[in-house]
Formats: C-alpha cells, structure tokens, sequence
C-alpha cells in the first residue's frame, strides 16, 4: 500500500491545490475509485486532509504537522533525487539509528529522520533536548574511505549547503556560525554533529547529524531557551511544510557530499563562506581545548581553521572549538536584528 500512497501524494503536490480526479487516479493505481477513497481515508488517520468533490475529484488541503515517510518520499521523487531514507516518530537519537543501520550493513548513503529524539546528542557529550514540536531531527550516513584530513571541512561545508538551502529557497536569512551553529536572528536555530569511526588511515563510516528547529512554538519555551534559540517560523506567518522542507534537507545534504567527496567544492566554498558567515569581523572569544583567543573574526583559511586576529595585530587560527561573542559583537547583533525582525 505504501507505493499505492506515494503515488496519489505525488498526484496531488504535482497538482498544487487543484482538483485531480478520482477516474485519473484509479486508472494510474490499477484500482477502483472506491480503492483511491478507502486510501485516502487511511491517509486522514495521519493528519493529511483532502477535499473531495463530486465530478472534480480529490485536493489535498493540510499536510501533516510533523514527518511523514511517505510524504517525504512523494517529494524527494517529484523531485527527481530518491533517496534511502527513514523517517521514525521515536527514536533515542538518529546519530544512534544510522550508527547502528551503519554497522547492520545499510548500504550508504542514507538518511534516518525522527519528530522526536529521547536521547539526542549534542557537542562536548551535551543532551540535545529533542521533543515533537515540529523540528526535524536527521542524521545522514555515509562511507566515505577516504582519509579524515580529507574530512577536515565537510561540517563547515554541510552547513554553507544548509544555509543556503534556506536562504534560497526558503528566503529565510539563515546565518553559519562556526563551527557547527545555524542562527536566525542572532539566535540558534540549528545544530549540527559530526561522527566518525576511522580505521588505520582511512573513515570507514561518517554520519552527520543535524537538528533544525521549524515550526517549533517559541512563544511557549521558557525564557532562558528563547533568549538564544529560536525556530525558522520565526521568519515566516504560516506554518512552515516540515516534509517538504525535510526531502530539501535530504537532498541538500547528499549532495553536498557528493561535491564534497569529488573535490569540486573550492570555488563554492570561497565564494559563499563570505555570504553566510555570521563572525566575519566580529569580537569574539574562542577556545579549543587549553587554547583561547580573543579578538577579531577574519574569515576561515582553506581548511576552515577560524582566523582570529589578536589585540596586537597578530592572525592566529582556531581548529575546532567553541566561540562565544564579546558584548559589543552581541550589540551589533542585535541591531542588525531590529532591522530584520517584526516578519511575525
Ligand atoms: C550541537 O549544537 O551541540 C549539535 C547538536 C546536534 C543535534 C542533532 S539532532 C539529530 C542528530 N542526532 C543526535 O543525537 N544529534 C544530532
């Protein structure tokens, strides 16, 4: 029955909120039209709406509120870009899932989603708090066999395709902090995380997970969560299509990694890090392990070390790590964002 849905949900998105009629749809199935009914009833049971009108046939008038396997496959194949992928309710954490799909001998790539995570994973061992509020939490695996130096910048860059992805195509000003931070409005609205496992000199497997807060109700985060993070809805009125946005997501990523792995991403890289970059000549503080710096934000060098130029004029680089903004970077933040906010 799966296929029997992906293809009347491809029917209805391709017909964008027109009528497709029920004669159509049951001569495309091989079924009857009471067949193409009864499957639309099933599909109401998981929060999709249709309208149904006699002589006009079937238009599909809601989507569901959080992720649908089905659904984001109907994208991905209109699309054109069918991609392996899972899409769970529950899970501990998709970094987990993929890890063990990995180890299960999944062929690579793919990519496992949830609504909701029980045990989702942060940076430096942090808890990734993780509730079915609308967000999409998404892991992709991969084998790359190559050496992790080659490695070095794929988060950096995962996270420019993912920036741009919403910029472009969702005209959401989505800004890179890095190393693995997406902010909206000065605050985060992604993180990503980057697993390995290497043998002798080469990564058998990596997987890249990301968790984006969408359609998330901020309003209802205790203030000290919505003081520093916030949710792309925050830049839109309407609810935001969590699957459609989930087959780009999936889309963006695979590809990102195929440029990655064929070493065409230089010229890219070079042009966009600008574009994005949200430290770009802000104070800040940065740290790595017993090394801290203060100072100005120049750029990223070729293999995405951060360069930081101390208050003696002196460019020193940063290769992984955390960076926290100076109050005065904080203040030109928030000025910036009084020019962009108020789209709610
Ligand atoms: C961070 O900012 O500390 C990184 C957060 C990464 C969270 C994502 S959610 C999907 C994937 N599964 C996890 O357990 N963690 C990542």
């Amino acid at each position: 029955m799966r296929n029997t849905d992906i293809v009347i949900l491809k029917a209805l998105l391709s017909a964008n909120d027109a009528f497709v009629s029920g004669n159509q749809l049951a001569n495309r199935l091989g079924i009857s039209r009471v067949g193409v009914w009864a499957r639309l009833e099933k599909l109401r049971d998981h929060d999709f709406d249709f309208e149904a009108v006699r002589h006009r046939g079937y238009r599909l008038l809601q989507e569901p509120a959080y992720l649908n396997e089905d659904l984001i496959r109907a994208y991905l194949e209109l699309d054109e870009f069918p991609a392996d992928i899972v899409a769970l309710t529950d899970i501990d954490s998709t970094n987990s899932e993929a890890e063990r799909l990995l180890a299960a001998g999944r062929p690579a790539p793919f990519a496992v989603l949830s609504s909701r995570q029980t045990a989702g994973r942060g940076r430096f061992g942090r808890k990734w708090h993780s509730p079915q509020e609308g967000n999409i939490y998404a892991s992709f695996a991969f084998r790359p066999k190559l050496p992790p130096a080659r490695l070095q910048r794929i988060t950096l860059w995962f996270g420019l395709c993912i920036c741009r992805f919403l910029n472009e195509e969702l005209h959401i000003p989505v800004k890179i902090k890095w190393p693995n931070d997406l902010l909206l409005h000065g605050k985060k609205v992604a993180g990503m995380l980057t697993e390995a496992r290497v043998d002798s000199d080469f990564t058998r497997d990596l997987v890249f997970g990301v968790g984006l807060n969408v359609n998330a109700d901020t309003t209802a985060w205790p203030a000290e969560v919505a003081s520093v993070a916030t949710a792309l809805s925050a830049a839109t009125p309407a609810r935001l299509p969590i699957n459609k946005i989930a087959a780009r997501l999936v889309r963006t990523v695979i590809r990102a990694y195929d440029e990655y792995v064929a070493g065409s991403i230089d010229t890219e890289f070079q042009e966009n890090w600008p574009k994005y970059d949200l430290l770009q000549g802000l104070t800040v503080n940065a740290s790595s392990g017993q090394q801290k710096i203060s100072g100005i934000v120049k750029g990223i060098d070729n293999e995405g070390r951060l360069l930081v130029q101390n208050t003696q004029g002196i460019l020193q680089s940063l290769n992984s790590g955390e960076v926290s903004l100076g109050s005065a970077a904080m203040g030109k933040l928030a000025s910036a964002n009084g020019a962009t906010n108020g789209t709610r």
